[in-house]
């Protein structure tokens, strides 16, 4: 968050198998070219051009691993409180004191995996104030400075994780604790051994070990966790490596623990000499530590502090937010060759595990809360992200927008007993086939998109074969006023039918609220197949997906 005011044993000689290591030749994605500036403005606006896709189902790239559909859950006003937890004795319906509603909702979008506790409150956090029958009443300093009830601690948190089916992403303190403590703390949730530590997780209810699917190491340590130097951060990386690790006996050979180093937060120069001091070190390291990923935050905020508002906003806002969330692929793009070039094997994933759009808070609401609307504008904007990591899904194996509840790009927002899905949250659901699935390469003249000041591709669009071998297409038209007619040529699969949804509304800043919670939700599109030709008509500002029977 750049600019904010105040912001293991030989075990390590076996290969992670989780996230996979060889990956098949990836053809160039995007063969996208751009229509001459102004052209936009020379169409009528009803009128629907065509674009011509080229999509051939023979030559398939890198899986578009589900991690990427990740999610970040802060104590950060109301992301947990609230949100989730709102204690066994509510009358809001709830398992164990987690809520219900949240819980189907999420299932729904098959969540791959939660980041918790944070975020920069992660590196506050002492955990053994949230485990136990007595909880400590502690501070949360980052966030509103308000009182941390520690009610929702590990054993929650996992609760929480089995009910709704997705791993742990735990972020240990490197900031304000010590390589024991969070050493201390893996013990205590995975050993199977007796050790004191076991025996204390099985009296507060929870003998099995659990599983910790991956471990992050800091968080934003060159700013509000620690403002370390990318030597100090890696003196600390290559302690908590070696000493914080996971004993779950099912975790030894496979399912191993994947470790995630702290990597750059944005364009500047000091990024840049961050990413390449980590991954230097990454390419000499010793046996004795060693990392699975390394961290990028990057979020769509255009200038800091956040001011754009999350509604009531028009179109040049509309056009300049989605303008700088594309800035993400250059990003990706520029961290990425430094990887490549002490790790060409791609061992390493760039693991984009904040990212969202950052708009001013709500009116009236806590500006510590980082509380904002959702509108038809975010669910373009996460269609374009999630697009830009399907592409370098080589090397961007897992991402998590910040944040999940009721905390800037959320997926849901809670008051008290009602619950709403926001846009991006149908989004996540719109997407649930492209986990796991195989990049397909889309070739297709975007076309721009003008307005005021901003250019931008007009169409976007991804394509990607699931397990069973069947074809799904994405396709996100940007242009708020332009319909536009689809015709894709698809080889390499005799197609016979087609299906799909898509999600558009009346205006680029539509919200659902807890009183009309279905003004931007997807509805059936028609679409249609002959002769190998897919041709279907995208409402303007929409986001489509579709599935091809063969
Ligand atoms: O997501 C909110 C905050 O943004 C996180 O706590 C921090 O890591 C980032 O700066």
């Amino acid at each position: 968050m750049p600019g904010r005011a105040e912001s293991q044993h030989y075990g390590q000689f076996v290969l992670a198998l989780r996230w996979s290591r060889t990956f098949a030749l990836v053809i160039p994605a995007l063969l996208v070219s751009f229509a001459p500036i102004g052209f936009a403005q020379t169409v009528p606006a009803t009128s629907a051009e065509k674009v011509l896709l080229t999509v051939d189902v023979s030559k398939t790239g890198a899986k578009i691993d589900r991690n990427l559909f990740g999610q970040f859950a802060e104590h950060l006003g109301h992301g947990i409180y609230d949100g989730i937890w709102v204690g066994p004795d509510s009358k809001i319906p709830n398992t164990r004191g987690i809520r219900n509603d949240v819980v189907a909702a999420l299932k729904a979008l098959k969540v791959p995996n939660i980041r918790w506790p944070g975020g920069c409150f992660a590196d506050e956090y002492h955990w053994r104030n949230g485990i136990g029958p007595q909880r400590a009443m502690t501070l949360n300093p980052n966030w509103g400075g308000v009182i941390e009830p520690n009610t929702f601690g590990t054993h929650e948190f996992m609760d929480f994780l089995d009910q709704i089916g997705a791993e742990a992403y735990i972020s240990v303190n490197v900031g304000s604790g010590t390589p024991r403590e969070a050493a201390e703390w893996l013990e205590y949730m995975t050993t199977a051994q007796p050790t004191t530590l076991e025996k204390e997780r099985a009296a507060n209810g929870h003998p099995a070990p659990y599983k910790i699917g991956f471990l992050g190491i800091g968080n934003e340590s060159w700013d509000c966790g620690g403002n370390m130097t990318p030597d100090y951060y890696l003196s600390q990386l290559k302690i908590y490596s070696r000493f914080v690790r996971n004993f779950n006996p099912e975790q030894q050979d496979n399912q191993q623990m994947l470790k995630i180093a702290v990597g750059p937060g944005g364009d500047e120069p000091r990024f840049t000499e961050w990413t390449e001091a980590v991954m230097s070190a990454y390419a000499h390291h010793t046996w004795s530590w060693d990392i699975d990923g390394l961290s990028m935050h990057s979020y769509t905020v255009v200038k800091w502090p956040p001011s754009y508002a999350s509604v009531g906003f028009g179109e040049t806002e509309y056009a300049q937010i989605l303008k700088t969330t594309l800035d993400m692929d250059g990003l990706i793009t520029k961290h990425s060759a430094i990887m490549d070039k002490h790790d060409p094997q791609k061992k390493v994933a760039l693991v984009v595990d904040e990212w969202g759009a950052w708009y001013a808070p709500l009116p009236g609401s806590n500006p510590g809360f980082l509380v904002q609307q959702n509108s038809l504008r975010d669910a373009i904007l996460a269609a374009l992200n999630l697009n830009i990591f399907a592409r370098h899904a080589d090397r961007v194996r897992m991402a998590n927008i910040a944040q999940m509840i009721n905390v800037l790009q959320a997926m849901i927002m809670t008051d008290k007993e009602k619950m709403v899905l926001t846009p991006t949250y149908y989004v996540y659901k719109m997407y649930v086939p492209f986990q796991d699935a195989t990049f397909v390469p889309v070739a297709f003249d975007a076309g721009t998109y003008q307005h005021s000041d901003s250019t931008l591709p007009r169409v976007d669009a991804i394509a990607a074969k699931d397990k069973t071998g069947k074809l799904w297409l994405e396709f996100t038209n940007v242009d708020p006023s332009r319909e536009i007619e689809i015709e894709a040529s698809l080889t390499g699969i005799t197609a016979k039918a087609a299906a799909g949804e898509t999600l558009t509304a009346a205006k680029v800043d539509s919200v659902n609220t807890f009183e009309v919670p279905n003004t931007v939700v997807p509805t059936p599109i028609a679409a249609q197949v002959h002769g190998g030709r897919l041709t279907l008509h995208l409402a303007a500002k929409s986001v489509t997906v579709i599935s091809i029977e063969q």
